[in-house]
């Protein structure tokens, strides 16, 4: 499902980095501190426990409600939709849906979806991608917390895909980056971590890059390009090499 920040369009590619870790280790656990709609997530492979987090409440309750078979609806009206945003509590599981799949370029609450020019259904749309990305994680273990507490089982793998620096990060808080990259420093030692960013202090080293354009407003007037990086500290940089 499509998610602001989202990373579809190279989920193949920094899931097949992250999946060669793993292939010559059984066992090990794969650690996803920022999940969102875990586009990387479900298609990283060959790791026997996975642990998804995201600090997004209604975010993990739509993953764990499809994970317990929640029937997610074909189609959303305008009025639904802003009946949900002003009564996201009645059923956080559809509000998640609804907030994120069904709101312009997956903004939570961000505007009802519409094509002028098509005749798009956006919640269906939603719906197939995200049961889609699901069918991989029905044995995904989902939590709900800020990601310096999520439980790091000894010897696995973390990715993190953190809020863009400088943005916000959860709600209206201003996501700080400075205690991101020192959690990140912490838990390299103990850990294989990679980090997907566009830039990371110096003794961080990008081992992937792609050119993205992304897109701002529904007119796709606003369009830069950005590229974006899969970064590990120096100290993990000898596994990586060793594949
Ligand atoms: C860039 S998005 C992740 C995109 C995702 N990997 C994808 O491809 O769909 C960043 C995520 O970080 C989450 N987040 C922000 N602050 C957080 C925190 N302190 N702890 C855990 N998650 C947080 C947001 O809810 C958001 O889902």
């Amino acid at each position: 499902m499509r998610y602001q920040g989202g990373k579809s369009r190279i989920a193949k590619q920094i899931a097949s980095v992250i999946t060669n870790v793993c292939s010559r280790e059984s066992n090990l656990t794969f650690v996803s501190l920022f999940c969102g709609t875990c586009s990387i997530e479900s298609k990283v492979t060959g790791f026997s426990r996975k642990i998804l987090n995201d600090k997004h409440e209604y975010l993990i309750a739509l993953l764990n409600g499809v994970k317990n078979g929640y029937e997610l609806p074909e189609f959303v009206s305008l009025e639904e939709y802003q009946y949900l945003r002003t009564h996201q509590n009645e059923d956080k599981v559809l509000s998640g849906f609804v907030g994120f799949g069904c709101s312009f370029g997956a903004k939570w609450f961000g505007g009802y979806a519409r094509s002028k020019t098509t005749n798009r259904n956006y919640a269906s749309e939603a719906k197939r991608s995200l049961l889609k990305d699901m069918a991989t994680l029905m044995d995904a273990e989902f939590t709900c917390k800020d990601y310096r507490e999520v439980e790091l089982p000894d010897g696995c793998v973390v990715y993190a895909d953190p809020p863009y620096d400088g943005t916000t990060g959860y709600g209206n808080e201003k996501f700080d980056s400075d205690a991101f990259w020192n959690y990140m420093r912490e838990i390299s030692k103990n850990h294989i971590v990679f980090i997907s960013e566009q830039n990371a202090p110096d003794d961080f080293v990008s081992i992937w890059e792609r050119q993205l354009t992304r897109t701002l407003d529904v007119n796709k007037n606003n369009q830069f390009k950005a590229t974006e990086k899969l970064f590990v500290h120096k100290c993990n940089e000898k596994y990586i090499k060793n594949l």
